[in-house]
């Protein structure tokens, strides 16, 4: 079996985020979203792996690199443009050849392992196996319909939704889909879906299985969802001290902090991870907090925030919370001139004041 990780796309939820970077490489926990799932699949022992990218290829390929860390192989396969998952797979499939496939989405974060998916695939052959899981809106998703553990029928972001059951960002189909994908059209907003090839699987009366997530998932498409995949993977680390801490600090609960990391008479209560050769003084950095490597927080307070790494925060007028800061961001309070903010914003950044 092969994984084909989809890692292209246009990201226009996370802008302006997105204008600079892939969302998969927005770090969560100080790791990029992309590679718990790579670490999650590689755990299952799938060796041969395939990247789609987009325009923001090269930088993909520069983080996540040939996959030895992991002990797999990776090969980068660009898309030409953004037209649908289906169009992915089947911009792949020179790479898949006739071989079964798990895809994950790289900008997707699931608890628990894919082990017994690939068994159960394995075991039972079926032409596709979706995973599922129950939310409160499901207009916003794909829909399943199921009859026992068969899929009965998929929709995409219905109105009237018959099941309460999303399409997570998990799938694993054998040759077969690309026979489905082959007499695809694009969907009412120019899409190739995944889920119409699929609901053409069910249409030729081939077997779709489906699987209902343990423990959660996450799709970190939106700055909410990203903060909230952020808080739960801290919810799970350790703590540990790589770092140096004042006699002055305290630091609270489960905090990880990185190598050259210095803190100076601030508290910092977790769950939160502090990067290597962060500097913070005179700080408190509140729980679900992670501060990537080279950020500096002087006279700042700050919490369920993900700061990129190579910022400068300064004195801010009240504490910041709930941010997605870009990498080198610089925030700073201007003394002398109270009336008046300075900003210098890229398009579709967003800014909420007191
Ligand atoms: P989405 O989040 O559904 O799409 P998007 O990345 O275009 O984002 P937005 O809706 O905010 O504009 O994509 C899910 C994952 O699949 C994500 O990791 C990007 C990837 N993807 C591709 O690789 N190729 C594609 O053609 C599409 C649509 C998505």
């Amino acid at each position: 079996m092969k994984a084909l990780i989809l890692a292209g796309g246009t990201g226009s939820r996370l802008r302006p985020i997105t204008y600079s970077m892939a969302k998969q490489l927005v770090p969560v926990a100080n790791k990029p979203v992309i590679e718990y799932g790579i670490e999650s699949i590689a755990e299952a022992g799938i060796k041969d792996f395939g990247i789609i990218v987009g325009d923001t290829g090269p930088a993909v390929e520069k983080a996540v690199g040939d996959g030895s860390r992991w002990g797999i192989n990776i090969t980068y396969i660009p898309q030409d443009a953004p037209l649908g998952l289906a169009h992915a797979v089947k911009t792949a499939q020179p790479f898949l050849g006739d071989d079964d496939f798990i895809m994950y989405l790289g900008d997707n974060l699931i608890k628990s392992s894919v082990v017994t998916l690939v068994t159960e695939f394995q075991a039972y052959r079926p032409a596709a196996t979706i995973l599922l899981t129950p939310v409160p809106n499901p207009s916003d998703f794909g829909v399943a319909e199921l009859e026992n553990d068969r899929v009965a029928r998929l929709e995409e972001k219905p109105k009237n939704p018959r099941s309460n059951l999303a399409l997570v960002g998990v799938y694993l189909f054998d040759r077969r889909i690309h026979d489905s994908i082959a007499v695809l059209k694009p969907s009412p907003r120019g899409e190739y879906e995944i889920t119409d090839a699929i609901q053409g699987l069910i249409d030729t009366k081939l077997d779709v299985r489906s699987h209902i997530v343990e423990g959660w998932w996450k799709d970190t498409g939106t700055v909410d969802a990203m903060l909230e995949a952020n808080r739960l993977i801290l919810e799970d680390i350790y703590a540990r001290n790589e770092g140096e801490v004042d006699a002055a600090s305290k630091i609270e609960g489960r905090v990880k902090i990185g190598a050259g990391a210095v803190i100076k008479n601030s508290i910092v209560r977790g769950p939160a991870v502090i990067g290597a050769n962060c500097r913070i003084e005179n700080s408190f950095v509140g729980p679900f907090t992670a501060l990537a490597e080279n950020t500096t927080l002087t006279g700042t307070e700050i919490e369920n925030s993900i700061v990129m790494g190579d910022c400068t925060i300064e004195h801010t007028p009240s504490r910041l919370a709930n941010c997605l800061i870009g990498r080198g961001a610089s925030i700073k309070r201007e003394q002398g001139m109270p009336k008046t903010m300075q900003l210098v914003l890229g398009d579709s950044s967003s800014v909420v004041m007191p």
